[in-house]
């Protein structure tokens, strides 16, 4: 589920539009251009409209240690280092995730649109965030897409059967457009939790779900301390030998097919940095001759949501509609920021150069 259920009515909030200028202030300050100052402001801040508060402006931190340690890099763009028609090999050079795939999307989009279907291989980019983005980004053209992604080098998944950490939380998305109405986005890691909520469980001092963690000898867990105390344990994949498959796939596809990395014992990472890559092949449905594939696709959507809810179910939903409800709270509300991670962030702001009058004056704008 989005993260809308761990806030707080007592949590702060700031408006979107708020948010959205200081997040990109503070990436002016650190020497970013506008436009890449506009884009990661753009994904982190929607990250958190849509509930994905693991991925959004608490990252900030995150990047700007790994900017400290020359491993993120400002100012750089997605290169096409091959062109084979209908695929693409894009070189990200450790570049704002936020900036190389939007520009790799950019591409798989114009090809998709020419020639019917494109397979973007993006390697190499820092982290790329919340995929269901770029999905969006596809879907926003009229188009089609799956997204297989790796965490290269920073295992915290065990796999099926195993006791520790060998895998990323390795996300798979797609996404279904629908002219006139919101595209259907399927978006998710294959652990069991995401990792960010486990710290949240850790700081609250709760449990996480049973079968979402193994301690350090592979016996199954619900303290989320095995994730930030040693000795350490692992994140599970969801769905038992099925998720792990579906990583290791995500894994392969992303990492090995296009040039990138996986993950092994030669490529552990010992920064900040979090490096991902990621295969998405684009399709146009217009290429098929499928006159009535969206009117099957609504009657399908309408079809489970007119099943009679299960024992303590409110809803059905469908694929992305849940960050559609998430959003819709936040834009009229404002998003919650907690205290802590606000507190992390002004000590980004001030590391990157921004004044301590002037992280005061956008803490202010935190109520
Ligand atoms: N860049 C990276 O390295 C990286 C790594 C891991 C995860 N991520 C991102 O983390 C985010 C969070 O992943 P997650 O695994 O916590 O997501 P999640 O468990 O919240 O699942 C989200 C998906 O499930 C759907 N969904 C949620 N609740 C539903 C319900 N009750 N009924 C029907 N559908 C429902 C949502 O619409 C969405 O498609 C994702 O956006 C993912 O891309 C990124």
């Amino acid at each position: 589920m989005t993260d809308n259920n761990l806030a707080r009515s007592s949590t702060p909030r700031i408006a979107a539009d708020q948010l959205h200028a200081y997040v990109s202030a503070i990436w002016e300050r650190a020497g970013s251009a506008p436009r890449e100052a506009e884009l990661v402001a753009d994904h982190l801040v929607a990250a958190n409209l849509t509930g994905h508060d693991s991925h959004g402006v608490g990252m900030i931190p995150r990047y700007a240690a790994s900017l400290a340690d020359g491993q993120l890099q400002l100012n750089l763009h997605a290169e096409v280092v091959k062109d084979a028609g209908a695929v693409l090999t894009v070189e990200g050079h450790k570049g704002f995730g936020q900036v190389v795939a939007f520009e790799a999307m950019e591409a798989g989009i114009a090809r998709a649109q020419r020639i019917g279907i494109c397979a973007v291989g993006l390697r190499g980019a820092h982290h790329i965030g919340r995929i269901g983005h770029w999905a969006e980004q596809c879907a926003r053209a009229g188009l089609v897409s799956f997204h297989f992604v790796n965490v290269a080098g920073d295992p915290l998944v065990a796999p099926f059967g195993g006791a520790d950490r060998r895998i990323g939380t390795n996300p798979f998305c797609a996404a279904y457009p629908r002219p006139g109405k919101p595209p259907l986005v399927l978006d998710f890691a294959t652990s069991t939790v995401a990792y960010g909520k486990t710290r949240v469980a850790y700081n609250q001092r709760k449990q996480v779900p049973a079968g979402a963690l193994v301690d350090h000898e592979g016996v199954p867990t619900a303290d989320p301390k095995v994730m930030h105390e040693a000795p350490f344990g692992s994140l599970t994949p969801f769905g038992g030998h099925k998720g792990f498959g579906l990583a290791a796939m995500c894994e392969i596809f992303s990492g090995a097919l296009a040039g990138g990395f996986t993950t092994h014992a030669d490529t552990l990472g010992t920064t900040n940095a979090i490096i991902n890559c990621m295969l998405s092949v684009i399709v146009d449905p217009a290429a098929f001759d499928a006159p009535d594939a969206q009117a099957e696709a609504d009657a399908f959507i309408a079809w489970v949501k007119a099943s009679p809810l299960a024992v303590g179910t409110e809803r059905i939903y469908e694929p992305g509609e849940p960050e559609r409800v998430t959003r819709a709270e936040r834009e009229a509300n404002g998003v919650p920021v907690d205290a802590a991670t606000w507190t992390q962030i002004s000590a980004a702001a001030l590391a990157v150069g921004m004044s301590a009058d002037e992280v005061a004056r956008w803490s202010a704008l935190l109520q």
